[in-house]
């Protein structure tokens, strides 16, 4: 007897598509093919619909410790798992910030509670020294080492010395927010008494390229995996394209950059629904700014091209009160877990990507780059994290069908494919077209390969 067969799937992987029943037991795929023998709990038919593996966001702040008002694990996991997320892993910047052992034991404890999908976590680092850092590499509990280069949200920003010493001291997966700290502090103190400065004129392309300059002599030194966190510009894909195959650097690109520019006039009605926005000033303020029509294209070409390994929200909710307030006190970061796939699905349907691509995107390489060996392909003993495709038509996006705590979306209003019909999480159904029904559901910790 079997907990679940998901009964003539149009299963889609990275490469091809083929038509199956997928059987289910004890959250793992034990069977992919005809008719398996053997009843099942559950039965689900999914003829004529598409079922791809759950997406991997290798990229959220879900808030908790620390801002719960803002998201926490309960409120950003039913986000997630509504938009097709079934596995998450967490940004350090949290309150206390995940630098050490208690602070990582404490929020994978946190999530335990509370996820409705599978989380990973990310370990931070500071200035100066990080003790915890290779016990929670070694062990394979962090699945990486996130850096800030250049100060955002939160406290954690390394000088160049402690980038070196990581670089030099521990050893797996380091994921870098990479914008230039000198040049940011530089840009901020010449425009202080500007009233509302452009974010691209603080934060300027030239700030992120610097950063990935430095990175790429690093990782030309160290040779250590360096995963680029929301390339955002045509410039850093050009640099990155000269490293191309040649060092272990992968690239991750976020949706609000690939929807979003900053030179386009709100235009959600256009004939392909992706005319971009220059939507409502400090929501859309985040950090690498939402850039040119330029480098957006450049984004999508680099996509095309297979120089971007990933997508990650980068999900950075922040309250509207909290987005109202004056420029310089505004906090940057857009929520996002919830729509990645709506507008990846839309971009498919109007030729901009293959369905294959998007599976490669969100579920192959984020399980290939993070060394998650149980997740992104929908084969016998994989976990069963499904998500099953109907064709919709395209709905504009309504606040009410939100699940983030903050309740917005720079991309209300823009028309896009709805929410997946389900969203099965270790074989279990989790959300039904955006709603969540399984309430009762918690997902697992999930760990890296570790650094023995
Ligand atoms: O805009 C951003 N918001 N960039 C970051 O790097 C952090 C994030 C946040 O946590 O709010
Ligand atoms: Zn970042
Ligand atoms: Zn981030």
């Amino acid at each position: 007897m079997y907990d679940l067969i998901v009964e003539d799937a149009t299963i889609v992987s990275g490469r091809e598509r083929r038509v199956a029943d997928i059987a289910v037991e004890d959250g793992k795929i034990v069977y992919v093919g005809d008719r398996p023998a053997g009843g099942a709990r559950v039965r689900e038919s999914a003829r004529g619909r598409l079922v791809i593996p759950g997406v991997i966001d290798g990229h959220v702040h879900f808030r908790s410790p620390g801002h719960p008002h803002k998201e926490d694990w309960a409120s950003g996991s039913r986000a997630a798992a509504s938009g097709g997320v079934t596995t998450v892993l967490d940004m350090p910047n949290t309150s206390p910030p995940t630098l050490t052992r208690a602070a990582f034991d404490a929020k994978r404890e946190l999530a335990a509670a509370s996820s409705r999908v599978d989380f990973g976590i990310w370990v931070g680092a500071s200035a100066g020294h990080n003790p915890d850092i290779n016990e929670l590499m070694e062990s394979g509990d962090a699945c990486g080492i996130k850096v800030f280069m250049g100060a955002s949200t939160g406290p954690l920003l390394v000088d160049d010395a402690t980038l070196l010493r990581l670089f030099e001291e521990t050893r797996g997966l380091i994921g870098v927010h990479a914008e230039d700290e000198a040049m940011l502090v530089a840009l901020r103190d010449q425009h202080a008494a500007d009233v509302a400065p452009d974010h691209n004129v603080l934060r300027p392309p030239a700030v992120a390229v610097a950063a990935v300059r430095r990175l790429v002599e690093l990782v030309e030194a160290f040779k250590r995996p360096v995963h680029v966190c929301h390339v955002s510009t045509a410039a850093e894909a050009d640099l990155l394209e000269r490293t191309h195959g040649a060092l272990p650097i992968t690239t991750e690109a976020c949706p609000h950059h690939l929807f979003l520019a900053s030179d386009v006039t709100p235009d959600y009605a256009r004939p392909d629904g992706l005319g971009g926005t220059t939507a409502t000033g400090n929501r859309i303020k985040v950090n690498p700014p939402i850039r040119s029509e330029r480098d957006r294209r450049a984004l999508w070409a680099a996509i095309r091209r297979e120089r971007i390994d990933t997508i990650g929200s980068d999900h950075a909710p922040h309250t509207l009160e909290e987005k109202a307030l004056p420029y310089w006190q505004a906090p940057a970061g857009i929520p996002g877990v919830e729509t990645t796939l709506p507008l990846l699905l839309t971009a498919v349907r109007q030729g901009r990507l293959t369905l294959e691509r998007l599976v490669q995107l969100c579920c192959e390489r984020p399980a290939a780059v993070f060394g998650l060996a149980s997740k992104g392909h929908l084969r016998v003993g994989f976990d069963a994290d499904l998500v099953v495709l109907a064709e919709r038509a395209l709905e504009p996006l309504e606040p009410s069908a939100l699940l983030t705590r903050v309740g917005w979306s720079p991309f209300e209003g823009m028309r896009m494919v709805p929410k997946p019909d389900q969203v099965y999480v270790g074989g279990r159904l989790v959300a039904q077209r955006g709603q969540i029904v399984g309430d009762d559901v918690r997902g697992r910790f999930v760990r890296g390969p570790g650094v023995g």
